[in-house]
């Protein structure tokens, strides 16, 4: 087998799973769920969804993906399988879904990084640029980013637009995963993630610095973070954190894994992971926490923002920001920061979510990296058509349910079951050691034994019962549109039956299979 490929150095390391970690989510997708979900109370399931979640869960995968690398294995299937010790044949097929689910979200997500590309160009131009009050400027920008994405219903304005901006972020991202870890997906995260922390915290300052409008930016901090302790009841808050976690931190996803497996057998993961880990939270709280809501609330007062926040992340990322920016003067500037950051938060999550899918290819089928990186790119532009074209088919948010959200957890609940019980939580204990930088305290060997697999497991009931079953049952789905999802259904087992075919055929070719 060719040599493995490995990082650079460390700085690039810990950047590029920075880079892994913070993403869309930080900046879009949290925002929304902590005012959708209590405001300040929000981080209370919050932050114990960090501590029993997501640092447990960090370390176990930078483990996981190390051990696998050491053992020539820089996917989940082959980890699985050595955690096992090669003897439970059913956990490398189980491993499958560590390839396919980020596969799927990097296609979906390569399109929305997409817009962000195309919006930071409409910025530049004054494109979406309206007149009026704040709400006819809203509304402006709201029907220019509905004829962006309906191509597919509509010959609507310019529907070159979303295939050149998706293409060209296609082909950038296939040049950077072709480069390589270290002379491309490193690179990115050296130059992409400390740019993307500048522009945060210049956008920061901005923001709290407004002038008021229909509110001041003070009542803009307040109103995301004013506590609403009834919330802490809820269930569907508590849900809601845990899967923030899951998507933010990129646990649950295979990519992880994937990037420590170019570590070397003796190189740090407990403060490394730690690092990244709070890096994001860094991300996410202070600066995805102080954006983009305090922002719309000084632009269109309270009840405007709630409207907003309402409709979604895009509607507050695009809409409301792409409002917010033409009060100020250089406008074109403070929009194209914003969407620019945003891209680069995407873009440096896509080559993650797409490095399980070249290491599988690599490693079990054969191909070489350029060959690999082709091969993803090509699938990304086949698949990611599909969403350009039915969007309003409910075909994104079918995937990003089963692959970016439910699947998360399901995944880390079968990781969780073999690390700590059948690879065995004292064995577990001591590989995360090797090497170490950090000692772990020790609680944290019966919260991943116990606690972590319990709450898992509690989680994937509820919400597989409330949500996850009627969703299998499409409630509520338009007649018209079931057709799209089942299709979009079929492609994601049709992905992972192929991926099964090959495991087993590349087991057997090695002799591996006994
Ligand atoms: N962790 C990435 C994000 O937050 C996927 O967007």
């Amino acid at each position: 087998m060719a040599q493995k490929e490995q990082w650079g150095t460390r700085i690039g390391l810990v950047l590029a799973m920075a880079g892994n970690a913070v993403g869309l989510g930080n900046f879009l997708r949290f925002p929304v769920q902590a005012a959708q979900n209590g405001g300040g109370t929000f981080m209370i399931p919050y932050f114990i969804s960090f501590l029993l979640l997501g640092v447990p869960l960090m370390w176990i995968e930078w483990g996981v993906g190390r051990y696998g690398g050491t053992h020539g294995h820089g996917t989940v299937p082959g980890m699985f399988d050595v955690l096992t010790d090669r003897k439970k044949k059913w956990a490398k097929y189980l491993g499958i879904l560590g390839v396919v689910m980020p596969l799927i979200v990097f296609i979906y997500y390569t399109y929305v990084a997409s817009w962000m590309l195309g919006f930071s160009f409409f910025s530049l131009t004054g494109k979406y640029f309206g007149s009026g009050d704040a709400q006819a400027k809203a509304d402006h920008v709201r029907t220019f980013l509905a004829n962006y994405q309906n191509i597919g219903e509509s010959a609507a304005v310019a529907g070159w637009m979303p295939v050149a901006f998706f293409a060209a972020t296609m082909v950038f991202l296939g040049w950077i995963l072709a480069r390589g870890i270290s002379g491309g997906i490193e690179k990115l995260a050296l130059y992409g993630v400390p740019l993307l922390f500048v522009l945060a915290i210049i956008l920061v300052v901005r923001i709290l610095t407004m002038d008021p409008v229909a509110a001041s930016p003070s009542e803009g901090l307040n109103f995301i973070w004013n506590p609403d302790w009834s919330s802490l009841g809820r269930s569907g808050v508590w849900i809601a954190a845990a899967g923030q976690m899951f998507f933010t931190l990129s646990i649950g996803m295979g990519s992880i894994q994937t990037y420590a497996s170019y570590l070397r057998e003796k190189d740090d993961v407990t403060l490394t992971g730690l690092s990244t880990a709070a890096t994001n939270e860094f991300a996410e709280v202070v600066l995805g926490g102080t954006i983009a809501i305090p922002a719309a609330v000084t632009f269109f007062g309270v009840a405007g923002a709630t409207a907003i926040a309402q409709g979604g992340s895009f509607d507050l990322g695009i809409v409301a920001m792409g409002s917010v920016f033409q009060g100020f003067p250089a406008a074109e500037l403070w929009g194209f920061l914003w969407f620019f950051l945003l891209f680069i938060a995407g873009i440096t999550s896509c080559v993650a979510l797409a490095s399980p899918t070249i290491s599988f290819l690599q490693e079990e089928v054969g191909f070489t990296r350029k060959k690999a990186a082709g091969a993803v790119t090509m699938l990304g532009i086949g698949l990611g058509f599909f969403h350009v074209v039915f969007l309003q088919r409910g075909v994104l948010d079918e995937w990003d349910y089963w692959a970016g959200t439910f699947g998360l957890v399901v995944f880390a609940a079968i990781e969780i079951v073999l690390f700590a019980w059948i690879f065995g939580i004292n064995r577990g204990w001591d590989e995360l050691h090797k090497g170490a930088d950090l000692k772990i305290a020790a609680i944290y060997k019966p919260i991943m034994k116990w606690v972590t697999p319990v709450f898992l497991f509690g989680m994937l009931g509820w919400w597989g019962y409330t949500e996850a079953l009627p969703k299998l049952m499409m409630a509520g789905v338009e007649e018209a549109d079931m057709p799209y999802l089942w299709l979009a259904r079929l492609l994601m087992l049709s992905m992972a039956a192929v991926g099964i075919v090959l495991i087993k055929r590349s087991w057997n070719r090695k002799g591996l299979e006994r």
